[in-house]
């Protein structure tokens, strides 16, 4: 009879736990709807299509079919722009020339590309870390990036920094519902291969404005990309998470590039002691520097860790959780790491090559001017842009 009863118990249980997940998908597909519905028009029309279609459409871009296979899987986020790094300079150009006179009527049509030669397949000839051939591990810089006034400028800095990394792949994830026309028009500026992802915030964690996870919907959707995209069987790959504001000196690279499973080392200008890292002895991780510890058994920054994209596919359902302040330990036990695992890096922790700078925000001023119809000269087409940038505003009294 006991045993009966227990039995009894753990089918309503069951059922009360299905329950909750049924209404929780149905949040989300409500929510994905949402997303897929209000990305811009260019990117619609190929996520909207069959992957048989899409691959019978014309299709320079070639991007068609990643689209769709990532739509049809998860539709939290929305894939804007694709571009990889064996396209010809010829065609790099070409493309990005007729992109931008599509895309962005109201900007100003200055080729910004003519006369510029590009390096070979998106291997910088500057890279510092000349360990270029076909048994390098390929990088997966993923960035999660949202909508503010100095985002553009932030993008830049990091694309020009990432510039001379070679075999390098960029994952730029922005906390919007669409995708951003002037970030499209940027990421083609610095020859690197990467993807424009949409992923914004599901609007449920968005009550608590002092809790956001801020980041945890891009870097899912990052990750999500990589697992349907990356073919384990081709090539090696280190995945990094690098945010639009920090600074990386290009040491940083050479030094993740060689990671085996997970490894680790130290961030500057974090938290109350100004760098946060594993301690080192002997080779081994023996604790960590933190001044927010937390109980976490992996007290680390987001910056300060690099694993290697084998671990996505052994553990194909780790992810981040959308919890403030732990999405770097919850991520890295999901991933089943040990201490005795972890790859200490940068001189056996003792060298900072990555620093968690920060940009000051100042509230977007708004210029006064009396009429639009009359600025001299330039100005006009130029608060045009401040406007378009989200930089600043302009106000016409008349
Ligand atoms: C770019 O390279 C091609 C072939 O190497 C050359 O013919 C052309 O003049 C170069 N263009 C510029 C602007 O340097
Ligand atoms: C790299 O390329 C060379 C020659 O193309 C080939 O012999 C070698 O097996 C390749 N190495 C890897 C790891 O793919
Ligand atoms: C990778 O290789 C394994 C075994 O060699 C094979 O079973 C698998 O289908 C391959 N995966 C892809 C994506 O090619
Ligand atoms: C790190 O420490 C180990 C053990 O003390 C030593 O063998 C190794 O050479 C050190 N590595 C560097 C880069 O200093």
């Amino acid at each position: 009879m006991h045993v009966r009863k227990t039995w009894k118990t753990t089918v309503v249980m069951f059922l009360a736990v299905a329950a909750v997940t049924t209404v929780t998908a149905a949040f989300y597909f409500n929510y994905a709807a949402t997303a897929c519905c209000t990305v811009a028009p260019l990117s619609s029309s190929s996520l909207l299509q069959e992957p048989s279609n899409a691959a019978a459409a014309d299709n320079e871009l070639s991007r068609s079919k990643l689209v769709s296979s990532a739509v049809r899987i998860s539709k939290l986020y929305a894939v804007c722009e694709t571009r990889d790094h064996l396209r010809s300079p010829a065609d790099r150009d070409r493309f990005s020339r007729r992109r931008r006179q599509a895309d962005d009527s109201t900007s100003v049509n200055v080729d910004k590309n003519a006369g510029n030669n590009y390096s070979k397949n998106g291997e910088s000839e500057t890279a510092r870390d000349g360990d270029i051939g076909n048994d390098t591990a390929l990088i997966y810089f993923i960035t999660p990036t949202y909508p503010r006034r100095e985002q553009i400028p932030e993008l830049t800095r990091l694309g020009q920094t990432l510039m001379h990394v070679s075999r390098l792949y960029w994952i730029v994830a922005d906390d919007r519902p669409d995708c951003s026309l002037q970030i499209m028009n940027l990421l083609p500026d610095f020859s690197i291969p990467y993807t424009y992802i949409a992923s914004p915030m599901p609007s449920i964690y968005k009550r608590d404005p002092d809790a956001m996870p801020r980041g945890v919907s891009n870097r899912r959707a990052a990750l999500n990309w990589i697992r349907l995209n990356h073919n384990i069987n081709d090539s090696n790959a280190v995945i990094y998470f690098g945010d639009d504001d920090n600074t990386f000196h290009l040491d940083l690279f050479k030094e993740i590039r060689t990671t085996k499973k997970i490894s680790m080392f130290p961030v500057g200008l974090v938290g109350e002691y100004g760098v946060s890292s594993p301690i080192i002895d002997k080779g081994k991780v023996v604790g960590f520097f933190d001044s927010w510890p937390a109980k976490r058994k992996f007290p680390v920054d987001m910056a300060g860790f690099a694993i290697n994209v084998q671990l996505l596919f052994k553990y194909p359902y780790a992810t981040m959780p959308y919890k403030v302040g732990f999405e770097e330990d919850r991520f890295l036990s999901a991933l089943g790491i040990r201490l005795d695992e972890i790859e200490p890096k940068a001189e056996n922790c003792t060298r900072i090559l990555v620093w968690h700078t920060q940009t000051a925000k100042k509230p977007k001023p708004i210029v006064m001017v009396r009429s639009k119809a009359t600025l001299p000269g330039s100005l006009a087409t130029l608060l045009d842009q401040v406007t378009m940038l989200g930089i600043g505003g302009v106000y016409a009294v008349i």
